[in-house]
């Protein structure tokens, strides 16, 4: 079961307008992934901003690093947004992360902002990466884990127990494995972290703001019905003072593709 490419685009897009108001588990992990930058990237080099949403990080790159600067999303929605709010310098790109249309080895440094885990082939985006640094490039990927949204996901299963309606995430493990598998030696790190927020409804409205909402091929068509809505927020546990929170499990990557590829003897 997983969220079809156009549903992901479509949904990312018509939240464009509403995203940065609620992006505040984005810039709180996207802030402490540009921070691990300490290298500065070659003079002429290219940045790519993988999922680049609002091109909140693509500017910030482009002004950090004075580089070729290329946002990259699969959502037109997200990229007229980005591209309405300049500058003209950076390049904005449609294009899935999973088959990027850049050349091998002509990218200087990759950053990508909680845009992996709404791919189907993770393994995929971290090969593509792996295909267009140049060596010596540099790779930081964030991303969400299991765990994230548990107490959502729990509140929903005894309301609504026949339907799914939080998106699945891959385990701490298999990312760290899939990782490994294709880029040896990445620096791997995980934490949880968690938000408040007044109400369960307040936390599924960030959710829809942010276009994060459930985006299985397998959610229901029509809406769901308000005693279910209810019953969910009936069943989210409470703060002993008011008020919930929700866990997000959060992963970062962090790697550099060596200079010299080893030679392999026949
Ligand atoms: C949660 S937003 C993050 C946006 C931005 N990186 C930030 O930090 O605010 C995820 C973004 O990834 C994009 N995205 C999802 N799947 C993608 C894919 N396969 N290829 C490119 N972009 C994708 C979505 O359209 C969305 O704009």
């Amino acid at each position: 079961m997983f969220a079809t490419k156009q549903a992901v685009a479509s949904d990312f897009g018509c939240a464009s307008a509403s995203y940065e108001g609620a992006a505040r588990l984005q810039r709180q992990m996207g802030d402490a992934m540009l921070a691990t930058i300490a290298q500065p990237v070659p003079q002429g080099a290219t940045v790519v901003d993988l999922g680049c949403g609002t091109g909140w990080y693509t500017r910030q790159l482009a002004q950090r690093f004075g580089a070729h600067t290329v946002g990259v999303d699969l959502a037109p929605g997200m990229l007229a947004y980005a591209k309405a709010l300049g500058p003209e310098t950076i390049q904005w790109l449609e294009a899935d992360a999973e088959r990027l249309p850049l050349a091998d080895q002509s990218v200087d440094l990759i950053y990508s902002n909680l845009m992996i885990q709404w791919c189907h082939n993770p393994q995929g985006v971290l090969r593509e990466c792996l295909r267009v640094l140049r060596p010596g490039g540099q790779l930081r990927v964030s991303t969400l884990l299991l765990g994230t949204l548990q107490e959502l996901q729990q509140a929903w299963t005894l309301a609504d127990p026949h339907q799914k309606h939080v998106n699945g995430f891959i385990s701490a493990v298999d990312f760290a494995a899939t990782t490994v598998e294709i880029l040896p030696a990445a620096h791997w790190r995980s934490q949880m972290i968690t938000l408040d927020y007044p109400t369960s409804m307040a936390l599924m409205n960030e959710l829809r703001q942010l276009g994060a909402g459930y985006k299985d091929i397998q959610r229901r068509k029509t809406a769901t019905a308000p005693g279910r809505l209810k019953q969910m927020c009936q069943n989210y546990p409470q703060q002993p003072g008011g008020g919930i929170v929700a866990s997000y499990h959060a992963g970062w990557l962090e790697w550099r593709k060596p200079l010299l590829t080893p030679l392999t003897c026949d």
